[in-house]
């Protein structure tokens, strides 16, 4: 089939490269001109584990384009995805005007020569499947009021769930596909254009194996309205859980059990899952809180009022201050402090910054009159253009960040922080104080190379103890931990 995927961050240009690499012919569309001369010189403007090499291979397959004229891809194209951004406005609703002007170009752009069905990817309120059919209705009319009554097309909303980091493989091979869509002949179009997702009938990838077992891919098929609030929904619950994970965290740092022992002994229940319950400085990124929000005006405009929803903002709030809380149980007084992140992406194997923890946490710092180090594997020059006014001294290393700061906090679970060198570290330090804010290291480990360890619900066992914590993830088999 002919594609058209309008926005090219980091759900457009994924969707994209995976629709050509299963074979449909793609052109990624974006107004940023900036952006588009990046990917045509093939050199991603994001950070996206694996994404250069598929668009490589993907060219040679169904073939991939990136361009800043939308009328003719969309007019030569069967499927018009819609994925601009929706960030929030400050009164937390979403922001449509991308959305808005995306769909009326899309109507100027059609004409009757076929059928055309028109995606929204992006995420957006309950009840923006119609705007978007009502918006391509009067682009049409503004450029072909003649041609209204030939002119034809369906609206479907397929929302995505795609992790960045992973992003290539949540896309070949996700848990779900769901496709709301206005009519029948719309629905065919989307089973079409999935089937080798849904069927799984494509040579994986090198760069993204196949997860064994995998044989077919459900697609769930709803309303436009269903498929809306599915997204929503989706974000809000896994939102929740980690909040609950860090509830949970914080009174067992109060009664001395651990935290990470709690996480799994609950997480094996299959009615739970261990998913998403990594205790933490709290979730951020470009999607839960503008969700979360979003899904609370939404509510609010029904007259509804959602206690959970607002109860989760508002941990979660909370919980990006514990770090400087544990800062200050340590430390007393943080003015003229030095101290050093590792970590700035919301999360790893990524470049976004988006509504990260450790803006926050970096902020309230040099408020409070601290200086700030920071490193980061990838995301330190994305700080740096898009904070020009944050006074973080970036650095080179960890242990650059190290040399004589008072403590250190892991915001970010990049694997390198897994396996730092911590004897050395610690004796760089002016202080040896390290806030564990992701639960990476053991605190046994760092309490022995010096430092004066305090996690995220943890309770070091020291000597003495009946069990070792190495004992206690072997009488299980320890489920991977995936992060916000
Ligand atoms: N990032 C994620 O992990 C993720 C996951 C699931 C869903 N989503 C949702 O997907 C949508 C896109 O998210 P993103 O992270 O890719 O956003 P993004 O900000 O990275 O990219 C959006 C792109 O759209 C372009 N754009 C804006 N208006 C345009 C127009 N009229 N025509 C062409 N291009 C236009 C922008 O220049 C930008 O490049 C959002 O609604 C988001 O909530 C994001």
């Amino acid at each position: 089939m002919q594609v058209t995927v309008i926005g090219t961050g980091y759900v457009g240009s994924v969707t994209g490269a995976c629709l050509a690499y299963l074979g449909h012919r793609v052109t990624c569309v974006d107004t940023d001109s900036a952006k588009i001369a990046r990917w045509k010189l093939g050199q991603s403007p994001i950070y996206e584990p694996y994404l250069d090499e598929l668009i490589a291979q993907a060219s040679r397959i169904g073939g991939i384009d990136f361009t800043t004229e939308l009328t003719e891809a969309a007019r030569n194209s069967d499927v018009i995805f819609i994925a601009v951004g929706t960030p929030p406005l400050p009164n937390g609703a979403a922001n449509l005007s991308y959305l808005e002007a995306a769909a009326r170009s899309i109507g100027s752009a059609m004409d009757s020569s076929r059928f055309r069905v028109v995606v929204n990817k992006s995420t957006v309120p309950v009840g923006s499947g119609n705007l978007v059919e009502t918006l391509v209705r009067e682009g049409i009319l503004e450029t072909h009021p003649a041609e209204r009554n030939k002119i034809c097309f369906g609206v479907a909303s397929n929302p995505e769930f795609l992790r960045e980091g992973c992003a290539v493989s949540d896309s070949l091979y996700p848990d779900r596909i769901v496709v709301g869509a206005s009519d029948d002949r719309t629905m065919q179009i989307m089973r079409d254009l999935y089937r080798p997702v849904v069927e799984q009938t494509f040579e994986p990838p090198p760069g993204a194996p196949r997860p064994p077992q995998l044989s077919t891919v459900p697609l769930v098929s709803t309303s436009l309205t269903s498929a809306e609030m599915i997204k929503y929904a989706a974000n809000a619950f896994l939102a929740m859980k980690i909040g609950f994970a860090n509830e949970i965290a914080n009174i067992c740092e109060r009664v001395g059990a651990e935290a990470t022992e709690v996480m799994l002994g609950i997480g094996l229940d299959s009615r739970i899952g261990s998913k998403f319950l990594n205790a933490g400085v709290g979730w951020g990124g470009s999607c839960f809180g503008k969700d979360i929000q979003a899904l609370l005006q939404t509510a609010s405009e029904y007259g509804y009022t959602s206690r959970l929803l607002q109860a989760s903002l508002d941990v979660n709030t909370a919980q990006r201050q514990m770090a400087i809380q544990k800062l200050q149980e340590k430390l007393y007084i943080l003015k003229g402090r030095t101290i050093g992140l590792l970590g700035l992406a919301f999360k790893p194997d990524t470049d976004d910054l988006r509504d990260a923890p450790s803006l926050h946490i970096a902020e309230r710092l040099l408020q409070m009159g601290a200086r700030v180090k920071a490193y980061d594997p990838i995301a330190m020059q994305a700080c740096r253009e898009l904070y020009p006014n944050l006074r973080i001294r970036y650095c080179d290393s960890v242990r650059e960040v190290a040399e004589d700061a008072d403590a250190l906090v892991v915001v970010t679970e990049w694997a390198e922080f897994r396996n730092l060198p911590l004897e050395e570290l610690a004796a760089v330090m002016a202080k040896p104080v390290l806030v564990d804010g992701r639960n990476v290291l053991q605190p046994e480990t760092a309490i022995a190379a010096g430092f004066d360890y305090t996690g995220m619900g943890r309770c070091p066992r020291l000597r003495g103890d009946n069990h070792s914590r190495r004992e206690v993830a072997e009488a299980v088999q320890a489920p991977s931990s995936v992060s916000p």
